[in-house]
């Protein structure tokens, strides 16, 4: 997997902004040392002696970005559907996770999720293991291995879990994650820790201080999750009472975005208009992810009142709150719920199009990673190219309906090559 030059030469897509989708039918996509140098209608005359892929006929898109998922719960997809968060969490995830306690099985369900994402459209995650250092490191030397870029945190979690799942103290957890950061520091090019306090119930006041202690001296990214279930907002509030939102009081402890603390939060279905004004103030962002709102019954995030106050917003599968890990088909769970949100209670605010999903699952997540996302100059060259032939006719050449087909219909399977920073996976 060499980092190199080359062009890319196919019909290209790829978003700027949410309302700017560029198209370029026979397209070249210049790759120079994993960096996009542009995408150019016909080739410059300086790029002519690099060599040439030619994808003609295929559909040729930045990768996607998974910015929410949970790699131990790939095992249990579809189980527990008839249930909310809470109930969920009880009954299935925490028994599997602490499952995870045993490597033998920890490397047997790792080693499934990580292929079957390499095989997807998915290019980049922000992935949530388990509370188990050795097994975190599992996942992370597979991750390496795969070729994807991924952010992984070894989860935190003291309190109101089952007892051979939770940690035994705040000062356990807090060990056992400088344990893991030592384990993984200088060990891998494409894999990095996230500090990863599972959501305020399952962590102590004492545990989140010693967090916030860990995240300033190893200045690591974190993720979370944030009012996402009625049930679990309503406990939220009794734990935390002189906390004026759920925010707020991942904010007391300064766990909550901010200059040298980039966070994201999944969910954000339920987020009082104060609650908002602080994601926007610390520059959160929003893992928005619609099938496990639906299947959790957690309700419909409102993405559009996001995407116009600015918030940054990408999309996440939430395996196993969600059952498929591809973010197209995230894309089209986030279009089709934010038309029963239009037509159910918020007709103030227009549903989202095909092309601001492809832009949510492109550069809207990817630039948590920094300039990905997008075949802009200067660009990280993460690339699909894309066989759509399975599904559209010959002779059907607008791009941008190719690519809303692609949202809706694609498998992983007509994934036919993918490029991670110029470096070819297949
Ligand atoms: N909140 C706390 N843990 C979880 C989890 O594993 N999945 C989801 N969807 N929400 C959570
Ligand atoms: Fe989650």
């Amino acid at each position: 997997m060499n980092q190199t030059s080359f062009v890319l030469k196919g019909d290209i897509c790829y978003s700027a902004g949410p309302n700017e989708l560029y198209t370029a039918p026979d397209g070249f996509l210049v790759c120079l040392q994993g960096q996009c140098a542009g995408v150019f209608p016909a080739l410059p005359e300086q790029y002519a002696s690099l060599p040439l892929l030619d994808y003609s006929g295929f559909l040729v898109t930045p990768g996607l970005t998974d910015l929410h998922v949970h790699a131990p719960q790939y095992t249990f997809r579809g189980l527990g559907m008839d249930l909310e968060l809470l109930d969920w969490l009880n009954t299935h995830t925490f028994p599997e996770e602490a499952k995870y306690r045993d490597l033998d099985y920890a490397e047997t369900a790792y080693r499934r999720f990580v292929d079957d994402v390499r095989a997807g459209p998915n290019t980049r995650a922000c992935i949530f293991a388990t509370v188990h250092p050795e097994a975190t490191l599992l996942l992370m030397d597979l991750l390496e291995e795969s070729g994807l870029v991924t952010l992984v945190g070894k989860v935190n979690m003291d309190r109101n879990s089952t007892p051979d799942l939770q940690e035994i103290s705040a000062q356990a957890s807090a060990e056992a994650t400088l344990a893991w950061l030592e384990a993984q520091a200088g060990r891998y090019q494409r894999t990095g820790p996230i500090l990863t306090p599972r959501f305020l119930p399952s962590c102590t006041d004492g545990l989140m201080e010693r967090l916030a202690q860990i995240q300033q001296q190893h200045h690591l990214p974190v993720q979370s999750h944030l009012s996402e279930n009625q049930g679990e907002v309503a406990w939220v509030r009794e734990l935390c009472p002189s906390s004026s939102s759920y925010g707020d009081a991942y904010d007391s402890f300064g766990l909550f975005g901010g200059a040298d603390c980039p966070t994201i939060m999944a969910h954000c279905v339920l987020c009082t208009q104060d609650e908002i004004a602080l994601m926007k103030a610390r520059g959160i962002y929003v893992a928005h992810c619609p099938a496990s709102n639906t299947n959790l019954a957690s309700g419909i995030a409102p993405v559009r009142r996001y995407l116009d106050e600015g918030i940054p917003v990408g999309l996440g599968s939430d395996v196993a709150g969600g059952t498929h890990t591809s973010i197209f088909r995230a894309m089209a769970d986030a279009v089709q719920v934010s038309k029963l949100r239009w037509r159910l209670s918020d007709q103030a605010r227009a549903p989202l199009t095909a092309a601001e999903a492809f832009y949510l699952g492109t550069l809207g997540g990817g630039s948590f990673f920094g300039k990905v996302g997008s075949f802009a100059p200067g660009y990280e060259c993460d690339a699909l190219v894309i066989d759509d032939r399975r599904f559209t006719p010959a002779g059907q050449r607008e791009l941008s309906q190719r690519l809303e087909r692609t949202i809706y219909l694609s498998e992983d399977r007509d994934i036919a090559h993918k490029f991670i920073r110029g470096a070819q996976l297949f």
